[in-house]
């Protein structure tokens, strides 16, 4: 992304320690909602890395829909939800995938993903990765490929991208 891209968002993106628990820091993107020009710039930002490359989007529950399905229709693809457990209604398929205590299930509707198709996988944030290669996980049951993830942000310190490498599909983010 341009400089002034990166510059803008750090300027925006504010960071809150020790939330939601102690010794995290939170980063709260609600701040570029209040501005539609620097919306406008990430959307076209995050559009002109899949422009071309992509059959779909799935966007992951919920701040990763808050892009994805701005991407999606500048990219005029469908946009499908990737969902928490139990708010999509039947037929589902679901993946389970670990946190740092305990466990979580992403669902998305049964054949919205057509086989063959090439994804790009939205979300806002890449932490541990979990819940993006859960959501990789999902697509590829459905017959199709990854051909790309992006993100807003890809934290560096957590590893998340090496839970992405087995997909070898293209990784983008604008701020690390
Ligand atoms: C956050 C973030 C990503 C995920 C990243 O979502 O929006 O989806 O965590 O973490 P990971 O890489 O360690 O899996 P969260 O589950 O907090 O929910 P939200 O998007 O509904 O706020
Ligand atoms: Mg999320």
């Amino acid at each position: 992304a341009a400089q002034k891209l990166i510059k803008k968002l750090e300027e925006t993106i504010e960071n809150i320690p020790d939330f939601p628990i102690p010794g995290i820091q939170f980063k709260d993107i609600s701040p570029i909602f209040l501005n539609p020009g620097l919306y406008e710039e990430v959307i076209a930002d995050l559009v002109n890395f899949s422009k071309g490359k992509v059959d779909a989007v799935c966007g992951i529950e919920s701040r990763g829909y808050l892009f994805g399905i701005a991407i999606a229709v500048a990219l005029e693809v469908p946009f499908i939800l990737i969902r928490k457990a139990g708010k999509l209604p039947p037929p589902v398929i679901s993946e389970k995938y670990d946190l740092e205590y305990g466990s979580a299930i992403i669902e998305t509707r049964e054949g919205q993903i057509k086989p063959g198709e090439r994804i790009l996988i939205h979300d806002d944030l890449l932490a541990t990765g979990g819940t993006t290669e859960a959501a990789a996980k999902l697509v590829e049951k459905q017959g199709a490929t990854v051909a790309q993830f992006s993100f807003l942000i890809g934290l560096k310190d957590l590893n998340g991208k090496e839970k992405l490498d087995k997909f070898n599909a293209e990784v983008y983010h604008i701020l690390e």
